[in-house]
């Protein structure tokens, strides 16, 4: 419990400053909250979403898993993207991965490491479908790198293809699926540029008609 005392601490530090900058700070949040933006991200604690990002409380909408996956049968990862997109009405959702990544480290490797194992298999999969790309790089940490980015476009593929994405498209509202990397060494993001914003960019086999949906 000691060890906890120092956090509690430091959040009535943290309280204390915001109310001083901006004196009804929590007031305003308190009522409503309005993100423009969801950030599906790793993680990993390196990778905090507000703070690489610049934003107070209130401006991004959250969920992290262990290598930023966006899985179809996923009922958490699902119900934060209908939330954010159908009540939040969020217009952008940015899939973040990030070089360095345990995950991805781990899913290129042979250790079995229990559950998380099922977890990763997801990511097994990117590496089974992008095999030759992967194995044409000689050097472990480029191909590192590679399946970092390659899990990103598969993740930014995986939302856009979601019945929620899709009917936000049909309803005529503006969705855009972003696919950005992060490394850890200087603290950037870079855009991957494989951004979706409507139903031509996925493939016919995953396209749903959602008209009177
Ligand atoms: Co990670």
């Amino acid at each position: 419990m000691d060890d906890l005392a120092e956090l509690l601490d430091r959040n009535r530090d943290w309280a204390r400053r915001r109310v001083e900058a901006q004196p009804d700070f929590f007031l305003r949040l308190s009522r409503q909250q309005a993100p423009r933006y969801l950030w599906l991200g790793c993680s990993d604690s390196r990778v905090p979403a507000n703070e690489i990002l610049g934003l107070d409380p209130g401006e991004v909408f959250v969920h992290r898993n262990v290598a930023n996956l966006a899985v179809h049968s996923d009922l958490n990862f699902l119900s934060v993207l209908q939330f954010a997109v159908e009540f939040l009405r969020v217009e952008h959702v940015i899939v973040t991965g990030h070089y360095g990544c345990g995950g991805v480290r781990a899913a290129l490797g042979d250790k079995p490491l229990g559950l998380v194992d099922n977890w990763l298999r997801h990511l097994r999969d990117v590496h089974a479908r992008y095999r030759e790309r992967l194995a044409a790089l000689t050097d472990p940490a480029a191909r590192e790198d590679l399946l970092v980015e390659l899990n990103v476009r598969a993740q930014v593929l995986n939302v856009a293809r979601t019945p929620i994405a899709q009917a936000a498209w049909a309803q005529g509202r503006r969705l855009t699926v972003h696919g950005w990397v992060y490394r850890l060494l200087d603290g950037i993001l870079h855009d991957l540029g494989c951004a979706i914003d409507g139903p031509d960019g996925i493939e016919d086999e995953y396209r749903l008609r959602m008209r009177g949906f």
